[in-house]
């Protein structure tokens, strides 16, 4: 029963606690971008989503505006949520906004801090980003990667052919064949490659070590100094055992090239190209380096953009029927499109910008962090600020793109008095100096997938008992989204097809 005395209570502890939240709140808001009120000392965590977080994000911005702020223990977290304050934060101030917030169990404990990714910005990281540059920055050398992609894309069709069910295992087996042969010159074998394996394991720890809020220790670093037989420490003696699976990463496939380049028998590979003779101890460890963080980086995210491209194919049959007549008109029944085909491909090339943004597999991108004050239309942003962009947003942004939700690859084809929708591009792969360095690969490894496919393949949703099986179009969430687990009906067009596939693998 409620008294008096018990509501007289609520009532004083209910202004206590709104004196406090004005008192802090107020304070700390000054000069900052608006966001939700928080609370002393812990400021917002209690707000901060740990699932989905850019749908979240997304409401604060109808609520308080493009640029959003959050306090998470007096550490100051903003969020973009339009294109053009993303452009303008990150792409045109991209001096003071190109470092990157430490994870220390990700970087520490499971021993990824060597990677690009976690690089705060100077000469080390600009040498790294060179490097991968040379190698899949410019058309000479994607030109010289074609003939080994065309070979992994043609090896996918007739495994997949075999066994529809083995998509996803195929795609991942796609990505890490053609990145284990264009960076270690290695020949994955057919089945239950040991390299392969090694790979897929450290990327789940990855995976998981750089999704925000996955560890309590990334916010308080102090509590990486526990342990970890203490009880509650299971997540460090986890970290700790996900170590040996990313030095396992770096190191075989590493050893491997290097034992090929000794001997006499390396094939062209980044490692072999980057590695003369006599190479000091400092090159050694930057080559090394620098391949794990391209494996790492081509990895989860060309799986993700291919499985969503399967998923469109089945709910958007007309997209579908399209793309393959510009394929038959074009390149015609005689032989598989390739990379070299790009530009005779428009309507393929929007589809596979279509696919990222319908989808972004990166829908937050990766945090930067400011390494020096800046006023941003009249807000202060102080050094350290970590900012994220929240790309997911910004790709279903009604002042960018008509009908977001639909899958629709003809708004960015050129047409007589059509102009093209902003291009996707500009937001999944980054902003400024931290830009995705594999930009271009990855296009041209999603544009073969997609092509070959097409030009093979009748994909469609399952039909089972006489019903039609339906995806559930849920993604997970996390640093990189992906579908879940969809049913999908896969056959061969025709016999010619057919013939050409294995003909094409041979
Ligand atoms: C569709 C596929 C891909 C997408 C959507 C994607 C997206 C991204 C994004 C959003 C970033 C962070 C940019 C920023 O901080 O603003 C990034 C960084 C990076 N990506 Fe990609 N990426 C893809 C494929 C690849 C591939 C194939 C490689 C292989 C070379 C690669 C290598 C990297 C590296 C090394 C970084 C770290 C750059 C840095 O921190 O300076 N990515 N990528």
């Amino acid at each position: 029963m409620i008294t008096a005395s018990t509501f007289a209570d609520a009532l004083a502890l209910g202004f206590l606690v709104y004196i406090l939240r004005r008192g802090f709140t107020n304070k700390r808001r000054d000069n900052l971008p608006p966001g939700p009120n928080g609370w002393p000392i812990i400021g917002n965590a209690f707000d901060m989503p740990t699932r989905y977080q850019w749908r979240t994000f997304a409401q604060w911005g109808e609520k308080w505006g493009d640029i959003v702020s959050v306090n998470l223990f007096g550490k100051h977290l903003v969020i973009l949520n339009s294109f053009d304050v993303a452009d303008e934060i990150l792409d045109k101030k991209s001096a003071a906004s190109s470092d990157r917030t430490p994870l220390p169990v990700c970087g520490e404990i499971m021993g990824w801090n060597f990677i690009v990714t976690l690089q705060q910005y100077g000469l080390h990281l600009r040498e790294m980003r060179r490097l991968i540059f040379q190698t899949v920055g410019t058309s000479t050398g994607l030109m010289e990667l074609a003939p080994d992609l065309e070979h992994c894309a043609h090896d996918f069709l007739c495994r997949v052919a075999a066994d529809p069910a083995s998509l996803t295992q195929e795609v991942h087996r796609f990505t890490a064949a053609s990145s284990l042969k264009f960076i270690y010159g290695y020949t994955a074998k057919k089945d239950n490659d040991e390299l392969v394996k090694i790979v897929e394991a450290a990327m789940k720890g990855f995976t998981i070590g750089t999704a925000p809020a996955t560890f309590l220790a990334d916010t308080f670093p102090i509590l990486t100094r526990v342990p970890a037989w203490f009880p509650g420490a299971k997540w460090k003696r986890t970290a700790q055992a996900w170590r040996k699976d990313t030095e396992a990463m770096c190191d075989v496939p590493y050893d491997f090239a290097k034992a090929q380049i000794d001997s006499g028998t390396a094939v062209p590979s980044f490692v072999a190209s980057n590695l003369g003779d006599n190479v000091d101890p400092q090159r050694d460890a930057l080559v090394k380096d620098t391949a794990a963080s391209m494996y790492a980086g081509a990895a989860d995210t060309t799986v993700s953009a291919i499985r969503t491209f399967f998923l469109a194919m089945m709910c958007y049959p007309e997209v579908n029927k399209k793309a393959q007549e510009e394929i038959d008109r074009v390149i015609g029944p005689d032989r598989l499109p390739g990379i070299g085909d790009r530009e005779q491909l428009p309507y393929v090339s929007a589809l596979c910008w279509e696919v990222l943004r319908w989808k972004p597999l990166g829908p937050l991108g990766i945090p930067h962090m400011l390494s020096q004050d800046d006023v941003h239309r009249g807000y202060l942003l102080p050094k350290g600020t970590v900012i994220v962009a929240n790309v997911w947003n910004m790709l279903r942004d009604p002042r960018h793109y008509s009908h977001p939700e639909h899958f629709n690859p003809d708004r960015f084809v050129r047409k007589e008095g059509f102009e093209p929708e902003t291009d996707p591009r500009r937001m999944i792969f980054g902003f400024g100096r931290r830009v995705c360095p594999g930009s271009q690969l990855a296009e041209i490894s999603l544009f073969l997938i997609c092509a070959v496919s097409l030009a093979a393949f009748e994909i469609s949703k399952p039909v089972v008992d006489g019903k039609v099986v339906e995806p559930s179009m849920e993604y997970t969430t996390g640093s990189i989204s992906h579908p879940v687990e969809f049913q999908c009906s896969i056959k061969l067009r025709s016999s010619k097809a057919e013939a050409l596939l294995y003909s094409a693998s041979d």
